[in-house]
């Protein structure tokens, strides 16, 4: 447990990370390299206070059926952290937050830092989402800046990477990545406080997703990577998320790839059911 944001979300002894804190799992959640999954939904700008009706419906199901093959995290706009908090208290969920200033205070107007979303109860932070390099014209050693604030503040960061149609198009995509994640990837990252998030973005928000081969050769390639910049032994155990239209339909044929080690789920983690069906490909129900 890490941090007294995440505590106050739940017993004080779960959290997402470190990702083998599970160790090796018997069953259809077991990963080949024993990384326990991390399945995270990512609400965008997305969600008033209404939406917390999701929550706690997911709590619910949650309540139900567990998934306790898998670590579950909600990523709501940094409006609702607080009341998140509140209304995921005693469960084992965390929360994340979608973005970070590299700095802890100052005179920075509308922007948000990594302590003050520890502050508001986030356990992590997205960094580096393609919706922000575009909109915002977010370089990778702004996206590392972040990563390391998140650090700082003692939240995972979650590095989102991955090439745009025209790249893939060009036959460039391990380029791009091997290049985001070398710019984006601060030197002291380790798998107890990083997470990749591979995520095409062609394939985000359009329903369409890379074939099963496709993200087994990035995932791939991404774990090489990591190895080749913080180790090998290190790059084992990082959790490589996959995301882009990730569904209830699609979640049992892309979670269980090799080298994917969970989910950054973006519209379909806005209703706690496809939320739900989505986590639950990990206990082999289907709940579709
Ligand atoms: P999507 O978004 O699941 O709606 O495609 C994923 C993301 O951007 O994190």
């Amino acid at each position: 447990m890490r941090g007294k944001a995440a505590q106050a979300l739940g017993d004080g002894s779960k959290t997402p990370f470190p990702p083998s804190a599970g160790g090796r799992r018997a069953g259809r959640g077991e990963d080949v390299a024993g990384i326990r999954p991390l399945v995270a939904g990512n609400w965008k700008m997305n969600g008033l206070g209404d939406a917390l009706a999701e929550l706690g419906a997911l709590r619910e199901r949650l309540a139900k059926s567990p998934v306790p093959e898998a670590d579950i995290m909600v990523c709501p706009p940094a409006t609702l952290l607080s009341r998140a908090r509140a209304a995921l208290a005693g469960t084992t969920l965390t929360l994340g937050a979608q973005d970070c200033h590299p700095l802890p205070s100052g005179a920075h107007t509308g922007d948000i830092s990594a302590e003050m979303l520890a502050d508001a109860g986030a356990a992590a932070v997205i960094v580096g989402h393609s919706e922000r390099r575009t909109d915002h014209g977010e370089t990778d050693a702004l996206v590392r800046a972040k990563a390391e604030a998140a650090h700082r503040a003692k939240l995972a960061a979650i590095i989102c990477v991955g090439e745009t149609e025209a790249q893939r198009g060009d036959g460039a995509t391990l380029e791009v990545v091997r290049r985001q994640l070398e710019g984006s990837v601060p030197d002291k990252a380790r798998a107890a406080n990083t997470v990749i998030a591979y995520e095409p973005v062609w394939a985000i928000g359009t329903g369409l997703t890379p074939t099963p081969a496709d993200v087994a050769e990035v995932h791939g390639f991404i774990r090489g990577e990591l190895g080749r910049l913080l180790g090998s032994a290190e790059a084992s155990r990082f959790r490589i998320l996959y995301g882009g239209s990730v569904k209830p339909a699609n979640a049992s044929e892309l979670l269980f790839v090799p080298d994917v080690n969970g989910a950054l789920v973006g519209g379909a983690s806005l209703k706690a059911s496809d939320f739900y069906a989505i986590l639950s490909a990990y206990s082999g129900r289907d709940a579709r």
